[in-house]
């Protein structure tokens, strides 16, 4: 007779961008189930920005908690061999038979690091069974700490990763009204350019570290040109002038119609 292994839960806790009142309330019991933490980290033994968040909201960080390493590189071979190594780390501490809790800065399903380790993880053990906890992502708490409205009725709204380039940029700029581009570090010149020509230096908005004690709101984005801005930035730009297609029919009440019904009812 084989006994069949037992492999604990693997649980992505989205702590949201940094203020820790943004953890939602099932993240925070995920973090105090007596699950055990992982926590990403750039390189070993270096600070980790989830594991910030939590500490500031004030839970003592277990003493068995621990690091994986994911190197910030675009070397393809160290990065397969790191995410080989924290994936086999996650396995064999899933099979110690107690739930991961893993830490997510931002929400889990955004360009989080979690998605890809719940995946290898599955493809190395398919029973291992994986909860996501969405969170509070770092656009969505940028755009309310600024005031800018991400999108109203019919607008269209984007989230892209700056590294696009500005051309793909400018033509997205021609198909949202608003854009947030996550990841604008290398890129904040060349965007600035771009927005420069386009007119929407005044409609866009800079954001560094949303929510950590750290944060930075840039209005007159054109006073960042030649800056070494933070990793953890990102741009909401917003189109006003943007011309928009035509709304497919019976897609959306017309004016006149819910004027009637509430004159109706009045
Ligand atoms: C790997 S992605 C992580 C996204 C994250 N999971 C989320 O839900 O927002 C990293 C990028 O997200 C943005 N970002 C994440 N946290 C941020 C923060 N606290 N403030 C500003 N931008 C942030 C930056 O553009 C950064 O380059």
């Amino acid at each position: 007779m084989t006994i069949q292994k037992r492999y604990g839960k693997l649980i992505g806790a989205s702590l949201g961008p940094g203020d820790p009142e943004l953890i939602t309330r099932r993240a925070w019991s995920a973090l105090q189930s007596g699950a055990r933490w992982l926590y990403p980290v750039k390189k070993a033994e270096e600070s980790s920005y989830a594991l910030s968040i939590v500490e500031r909201g004030g839970i003592a960080i277990p003493t068995d908690a621990v690091e994986l390493v994911f190197p910030m590189t675009r070397d393809a071979e160290i990065l397969a061999k790191a995410w080989a190594r924290a994936a086999q780390q996650t396995v064999e501490l899933l099979g110690e038979g107690r739930d991961l809790v893993f830490l997510v800065e931002g929400d889990a399903s955004t360009f989080a690091t979690f998605g890809h380790l719940a995946r290898v993880v599955r493809e190395l053990v398919p029973e291992v069974d994986v909860e996501t906890i969405p969170g509070v992502s770092s656009f969505a708490a940028a755009a309310a700490t600024t005031g800018v409205t991400l999108a109203e009725e019919d607008e269209t709204f984007a989230v892209i990763p700056a590294a696009y380039g500005v051309d793909v940029i400018n033509h997205l700029l021609d198909e949202f009204d608003t854009l947030a581009l996550l990841k604008v570090k290398p890129l904040v010149d060349e965007v600035l350019d771009l927005l420069e020509q386009r007119d929407l230096l005044t409609t866009s908005v800079f954001i560094e570290k949303v929510g950590s004690p750290d944060e930075r709101i840039v209005r007159d984005i054109a006073s960042l040109k030649g800056e070494k801005v933070n990793y953890l930035s990102l741009m909401l730009v917003q189109n006003p002038k943007r011309i928009r297609g035509e709304l497919r029919r019976g897609c959306r009440k017309r004016k006149e119609a819910v004027e009637v019904s509430a004159m109706v009812v009045n």
